[in-house]
């Protein structure tokens, strides 16, 4: 664990009560309510759950709802058997929202695309079909490495549909980190596209797939869909079209979702962690489409009317929980964008909110920094009144930046749901509910139900309210990742070893004494750039297989912007000119193997690397440097006093 300062004096008293309007008409409409409901889901899962999970379609039902006699690793809704396609589509074709639409999709270069829920099923049903046709069966994994198109959506519940493990990997990382990930968990399948819009370029996902591919022996085909029309290479016997696959003669548009285990893998999904390369998170069935599912109905209040737009890459954890698969289970109609926020202007989120008519509103704090950057015009030139809801996730929000969201998006009228939570944690965990919690900028303020959060110290004692400490989750919830994809010790020794017997989140966190939660940000060597999570080990391990580089040390600074910015000191081998050009070489190099997301902002060479008699590396000291400030603590361990100065001169 990192030896930051984890105290806090952040002290936030505005208040905002949600609108009576809008409390009238939520599903949860009052704190009395809410109360008795949280009370149940931690007195009496047992009661608690299974009336939930009786809101979704199960094939059999479950015999046990918590297997936790081997923790942490746990069983939830054991011996039931459902399909999460079937719960978001099918079902649906019974209904009134048959022809509803699900997917309203904006391409970046404007084209549009809207598919109802009879459409989405159909199109669902025959990839299914040629999934099953190419030779995917239950279990066997298929990566997705997709634009935000609607096919990234049909590919998915496809997989989920046949038993098949997703795993989405983002557009923007690198050939080599799409190598990592089909390595790590043998991928026998990926599904790309010939490119992506992004910022007006395109993005050449087929091209990197290309190059991953020559590192990788699992993978027997790819599928391509054409989004682009640029020339690419097809490989023959192994790639093929989407399109060709999908009108072939005697493609079937029915499919039967076979029921699935409860704890059936539904997907992995890597994310960054302390040490190594990023670890694939495991979901499976029954509990995380439960969690889904009820955040989306409770926290987002989904109503049948709403048009409802989370702006996350279906490459993160938030595109799947609440573009994908939370809102569908709702029956929701969702709005997609492929796009950047300010493209081809600053305007363009707000441009789309008029266009459709959008009544909920899910985006990150870094987006909303951006958009406060760009100006107020922009959000004043469109009509912003169909909104009734905002959301934020990714990382704590600044005051200032839930003000201007309140005020200028809100028109003072919406509730925000500051929503905590984790890719580990697979829905959301601490949030406001809309029409019940009052609000304080900055706070993800109260548990959802079944959730048991704490602030403890180092001990696993709760600190007093107002203390800052290490926040953890005290009870097994259904959406709980199950572990580590093909290393269950590492799920072990990351999360539950630090504050034994409780899952450690890597967050900081403080209490007030209304009860409210504050999280301050991560206490470990992961840093949130920009809403992206990220090792800082894993930039470091990038940094030194450049040959010109001895050793490096990355650790995050503050950013008026992004959250978070990447600061890296490096020292380069002997002989090696530590100039401008080699600053720009690594960060390119960084991108390359990792992703641009990965890029370090700040490049300081120096000599050498401040660390401790036993030498692990001082971090609080380079971060303290990397921020600016005089650096504050002990530095007794300090092997050489004069890194410090140089380091601190290796910014001039
Ligand atoms: O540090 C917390 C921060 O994002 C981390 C989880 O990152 P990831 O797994 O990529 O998932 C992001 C989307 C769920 C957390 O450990 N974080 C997320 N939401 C918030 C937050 N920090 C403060 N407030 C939030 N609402």
């Amino acid at each position: 664990m990192a030896d930051q300062n984890i105290e806090s004096t952040l002290v936030e008293r505005r208040l905002f009560p949600p609108p009576a309007e809008f409390s009238q008409q939520a599903h949860i409409k009052t704190q009395a309510e809410y109360q008795t409901l949280y009370r149940e889901s931690i007195d009496s899962p047992e009661t608690f759950w299974p009336r939930m999970a009786n809101e979704l379609h199960w094939h059999k039902k479950w015999d046990k709802l918590l297997d936790w006699s081997n923790p942490p690793f746990a069983k939830w809704f054991v011996g039931g058997q459902l399909n999460i396609a079937y719960n978001c589509l099918d079902r649906h074709l019974l209904t009134h929202r048959k022809n509803k639409a699900a997917i309203i999709f904006e391409g970046e270069p404007g084209d549009s695309r809207v598919i109802t829920y009879a459409q989405l099923h159909r199109e669902v049903c025959k990839f299914a079909n040629v999934l099953q046709q190419s030779g995917v069966k239950l279990g066997d994994r298929v990566a997705i490495y997709l634009p935000m198109i609607p096919e990234a959506a049909i590919a998915m519940l496809a997989c989920a549909r046949i038993g098949a493990v997703h795993t989405v990997i983002f557009g923007g990382f690198s050939s080599e980190a799409l190598a990592d990930r089909i390595n790590d968990s043998k991928v026998s399948l990926v599904i790309t596209a010939d490119g992506g819009f992004r910022r007006g370029k395109v993005v050449e996902l087929k091209k990197n797939v290309d190059v991953a591919l020559l590192k990788t022996t699992s993978v027997k085909n790819v599928i391509v869909v054409k989004r682009t029309g640029q020339p690419i290479e097809m490989t023959a016997g192994r790639d093929l079209w989407y399109h060709d696959l999908m009108t072939a003669p005697g493609l079937s548009a029915h499919h039967q979702a076979p029921p699935l285990d409860s704890e059936q893998m539904l997907f992995i999904l890597y994310t960054s962690g302390t040490t190594g390369k990023p670890k694939g998170v495991v979901h499976t069935t029954g509990g995380y489409l439960l969690g889904a599912y009820l955040t989306s109905k409770y926290v987002f209040d989904l109503k049948d009317s709403d048009v409802y737009w989370c702006t996350a890459d279906i490459g993160w954890v938030t595109g799947h929980s609440y573009l994908v698969y939370g809102p569908l289970a709702n029956g929701a109609t969702v709005v997609m964008y492929e796009g950047a926020p300010n493209q081809p202007k600053e305007d363009r989120f707000w441009e789309i909110i008029e266009k459709y008519g959008v009544t909920v509103f899910y985006t990150a704090p870094t987006a909303i920094r951006a958009f406060i950057k760009w100006g107020d015009q922009h959000p004043k030139a469109h009509d912003l009144s169909s909104l009734r809801l905002l959301g934020t996730v990714g990382e704590p929000i600044n005051p200032e930046a839930w003000m201007w969201y309140h005020t200028l998006i809100g028109g003072t009228r919406c509730p925000i749901v500051d929503t905590w939570w984790q890719t580990e944690t697979g829905a959301i965990m601490c949030t406001p509910l809309p029409g019940v919690t009052p609000t304080k900028p900055g706070s993800c303020t109260v548990p959802f139900f079944g959730v048991d959060p704490a602030v403890v110290d180092q001990k696993g004692h709760e600190v007093p309210p107002g203390s800052g400490g290490l926040f953890i989750i005290r009870k097994p919830w259904p959406s709980m990742m199950r572990t580590v994809y093909g290393d269950p010790e590492r799920f072990v020794s990351t999360y539950w070893v630090q504050v034994k017997p409780y899952y450690f989140t890597g967050d900081g966190a403080r209490k007030d004494q209304d009860g409210y939660f504050w999280v301050m940000g991560r206490v470990d060597d992961v840093v949130n750039v920009a809403g992206h999570r990220l090792g800082t080990m894993e930039v470091e391990s990038a940094l030194v297989a450049h040959p010109k580089v001895a050793e490096a040390a990355v650790v995050g600074r503050p950013d008026e912007l992004k959250g978070q910015a990447l600061c890296a000191f490096v020292t380069v081998c002997s002989g090696i000119r530590a100039d401008d050009k080699l600053k720009e070489e690594l960060k390119c190099w960084v991108a390359k193997e990792i992703g641009s997301i990965a890029k370090p902002d700040d490049i300081r060479f120096t000599e050498l690397l401040p660390k401790t008699r036993s030498g692990k590396i001082m971090r609080r000291l380079l971060r303290d440097i990397a921020a600016g400030k005089e650096t504050l603590g002990d530095t007794t361990t300090l092997e050489d006093y004069s890194i410090l100065a140089k380091l601190r001169e290796s910014d001039e």
